[in-house]
C-alpha cells in the first residue's frame, strides 16, 4: 500500500543518515520530494531512485540557518510541484564534548542549526499551509532530549526545544488543520553514530531492550507513517523510535 501517493513533501536533510532513507521511502509511497541540505553530493542519486519508484525529486543547496535560503526551497518546490502537503525537518548536527570543552561558537551552531533551521522550515510552511487548509509538519528530535546524554548538552537542549516547538505549534496550527508533531529516534546507526566509537556503541546496545540499534529505515517509516493519513488524528506529540532504550547513568 502506498501511504503518501500524490503527496507533496519538502524534506530537510537528505543528502544523507536518516533524511536520506527517509527520502527514498517517501518515493517508495508514491510522494513527489524538494530535498534540501548543505552538501548536494548525493542528490542525483537520489533524483534517480524517485525516477525508479515512478515519482519526481528536486533538491537544492539549502542552509536551514538562513531564512533566504528556506524561503527560495518554498517557492522553487511550488514552482515544481504546485503546492506542499507536508514538512520534514530532519538536518541536523550533534555534540559530544564535555562542557569544558564547548565553545560559545559550539553552542551557538548546535542551536541555530538545530533550533532555528526547525523554526525557518516551520514558519515558511505555515502561509502555505493556511491558504491550503490542511498540512503536516514532522519534526526530528531526539530521546536525548527527554532523557538527556553523557555530555554534550547543546545537544540535548536543542532536541528538548524542538519538542517544545513542535507542541506549541500543534495548538496554534490546529484551527488549519494543520498537523505537528516530532519523531525521536533512539541510537541510529548513521555517521553521527559512527563518529562516536565502538566503545559506545556497545554501551549503547547494551541500554536497548530489542538488543541493536536503529537503522535510518526504522525512522523512515515511523516518519511516514506521522505524514500520512492512518496519522490523520495524531497532532502535538513525540513518537519515539528506540527499541525501547533507556539511558545508564553512566557515560559511555
Ligand atoms: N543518528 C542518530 O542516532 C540520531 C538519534 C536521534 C536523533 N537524530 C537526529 O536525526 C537527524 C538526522 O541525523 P543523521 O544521523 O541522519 O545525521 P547525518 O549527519 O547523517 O545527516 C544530517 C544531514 O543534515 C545536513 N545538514 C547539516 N547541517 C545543515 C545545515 N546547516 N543546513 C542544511 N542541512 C544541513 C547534513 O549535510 C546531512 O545531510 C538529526 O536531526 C539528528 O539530530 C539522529
Amino acid at each position: 500500500m502506498m501511504l503518501l501517493s500524490d503527496k507533496v513533501a519538502i524534506l530537510t536533510g537528505v543528502n544523507s543518515g536518516i533524511g536520506r532513507k527517509a527520502a527514498e521511502i517517501f518515493a517508495k509511497n508514491g510522494a513527489k520530494v524538494f530535498g534540501a541540505d548543505i552538501r548536494t553530493d548525493k542528490m542525483d542519486e537520489l533524483r534517480a531512485v524517485f525516477k525508479a519508484c515512478g515519482s519526481e525529486f528536486e533538491g537544492c543547496c539549502c542552509d536551514v540557518r538562513k531564512a533566504e535560503d528556506v524561503k527560495a526551497v518554498f517557492s522553487r518546490a511550488v514552482e515544481r510541484f504546485g503546492r506542499i502537503d507536508i514538512v520534514v525537518n530532519i538536518a541536523g548536527i550533534s555534540c559530544d564534548k564535555p562542557i569544558s570543552r564547548i565553545s560559545d561558537e559550539d553552542f551557538s551552531r548546535i542551536m541555530d542549526i538545530n533550533v532555528r533551521g526547525v523554526f525557518n522550515f516551520c514558519k515558511y510552511a505555515v502561509p502555505y499551509f493556511k491558504k491550503q487548509k490542511h498540512g503536516v509538519i514532522i519534526n526530528t528530535s531526539s530521546i536525548t532530549g527527554i532523557y538527556g546524554s553523557g555530555m554534550g548538552c547543546p545537544y540535548p537542549a536543542s532536541k528538548a526545544a524542538i519538542m517544545g516547538m513542535t507542541k506549541t505549534l500543534a495548538y496554534e496550527l490546529a484551527p488549519w488543520n494543520i498537523r505537528v508533531n516530532c519523531v525521536a529516534p533512539g541510537v541510529v546507526n548513521t555517521e553521527m553514530v559512527a563518529a562516536l566509537g565502538e566503545r559506545a556503541r556497545k554501551t549503547f546496545e547494551r541500554s536497548i531492550p530489542l538488543r541493536r540499534m536503529g537503522e535510518p529505515e526504522d525512522i523512515a517509516d515511523a516518519i511516514v507513517f506521522m505524514a500520512s493519513d492512518m496519522a490523520r488524528y495524531i497532532t502535538g506529540t513525540t513518537l519515539c523510535v528506540d527499541g525501547g532504550y533507556r539511558p545508564s547513568t553512566v557515560n559511555p
